[in-house]
């Protein structure tokens, strides 16, 4: 079809090696490899993961365009990751794309990770549900915990950032504190379902829409250093409460700055996204807050919440057109095969 538009984008900022091909924000394949690696080490190592991206992009890259059924002549574009991130892992996949782009004779654009991150909102959906301009974005990973007001496509203003921790580091510092292993976020998520929040941890009180975890993660620690010393078996006797009020916690505060910054502002489309918004409770309590303000709630599949080359193929796609749309209307009818 004349209209195709193959992109393929490639994501290495951290310790998820990503290829995937799209037809605009259509996704074809989106092949990640996550380094597992880093697992015993309770947090990602960075000279090991960019050591793992060298080893895994070559054989990624092949499973996705098995998986697309497209030829790399068939690409129109390449999309890749430039930052944030960790450097060496950045290199990797940014040195791989420049030689693609070079040796295929088509074009790149480098891809803001965060930016890419709300861009998941757009990859197609079977509901063909996306959010209408303008929308406010918590951004949710475990490097940034930021609110964001999204005028246009490219259009995006920070108006909430932490200040220190962010919210997926408070979930893996303190699972690693459990010893429940890493990333922190899922296994917390999973154990929550068989616990209750009994537990109360003190939460900080910061200004406006910025975020603050560390003092939250302190008090969590503090806690529960306590109750050892009564009761050495204490994190194995609760830990399923335990998961269920540390989610309890961060989701509590993630939620009330989101919707007090929507009726601040007057915004009525929320998204979330990131690899926090994969979070069950999460999704549930601003499900259930959007419903009683009556805003409408978007997030991505699970599988473009974490991170994956798909966002960053769309998000490439963006920059490519580099249009200013007033109107997603206009889009669906007119560029994207929404
Ligand atoms: O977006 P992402 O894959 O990488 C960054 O850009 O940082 O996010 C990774 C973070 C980790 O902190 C991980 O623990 C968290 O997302 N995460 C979750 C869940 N799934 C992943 N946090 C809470 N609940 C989850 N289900
Ligand atoms: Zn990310």
């Amino acid at each position: 079809m004349d209209d195709d538009f193959f992109i393929l984008g490639i994501e290495s900022s951290c310790d998820d090696t990503s290829v995937a091909i799209t037809n605009k924000n259509h996704v074809l394949s989106n092949i990640i490899s996550s380094q597992l690696v880093h697992n015993q080490y309770g947090g990602v190592v960075p000279e090991i993961a960019s050591r793992e991206h060298m080893k895994n992009i070559v054989p990624v890259l092949k499973n996705a365009l098995e998986v697309s059924k497209i030829d790399l002549n068939e690409i129109d574009l390449i999309a890749y990751t430039n930052g944030p991130g960790l450097s060496g892992s950045l290199i990797v996949g940014s040195s791989f794309a420049k030689s693609l782009a070079q040796t295929l004779s088509i074009p790149m654009t480098d891809v803001d990770h965060m930016k890419a991150h709300i861009h998941s909102i757009f990859l197609k959906n079977e509901r063909n549900r996306y959010p209408k301009f303008p929308f406010l974005s918590l951004t949710v990973s475990g490097g940034h915990t930021q609110l964001v007001v999204v005028n246009d496509f490219n259009d995006f203003k920070k108006i909430g950032n932490t200040l220190d921790d962010a919210a997926g580091e408070a979930f893996d510092k303190t699972s690693k504190f459990l010893g429940l292993g890493y990333p922190g976020g899922p296994i917390i998520d999973n154990l929550s379902k068989k616990g209750n929040p009994i537990f109360e941890f003190s939460k900080p009180k910061i200004k406006d829409y910025d975020f603050s975890f560390s003092g939250l993660k302190t008090s969590i620690i503090y806690s529960i250093k306590k109750e050892l010393k009564e009761n050495s078996k204490f994190i194995g006797d609760n830990i399923n409460d335990l998961c269920s009020s540390i989610q309890h916690s961060i989701v509590e505060i993630l939620v009330e700055k989101t919707i007090k910054c929507a009726i601040d502002l007057d915004i009525k489309q929320i998204c979330i996204v990131g690899g926090v918004s994969a979070n069950s409770h999460l999704r549930e309590k601003l499900k259930s807050e959007c419903l009683i303000n009556k805003f409408d709630l978007f997030y991505p599949k699970i599988n473009y919440c974490t991170d994956n080359a798909a966002m960053i193929a769309v998000s490439g796609y963006f920059n490519h057109l580099n249009k200013k749309f007033s109107d997603l209307d206009k889009v669906i009818d007119s560029r994207l095969s929404f």
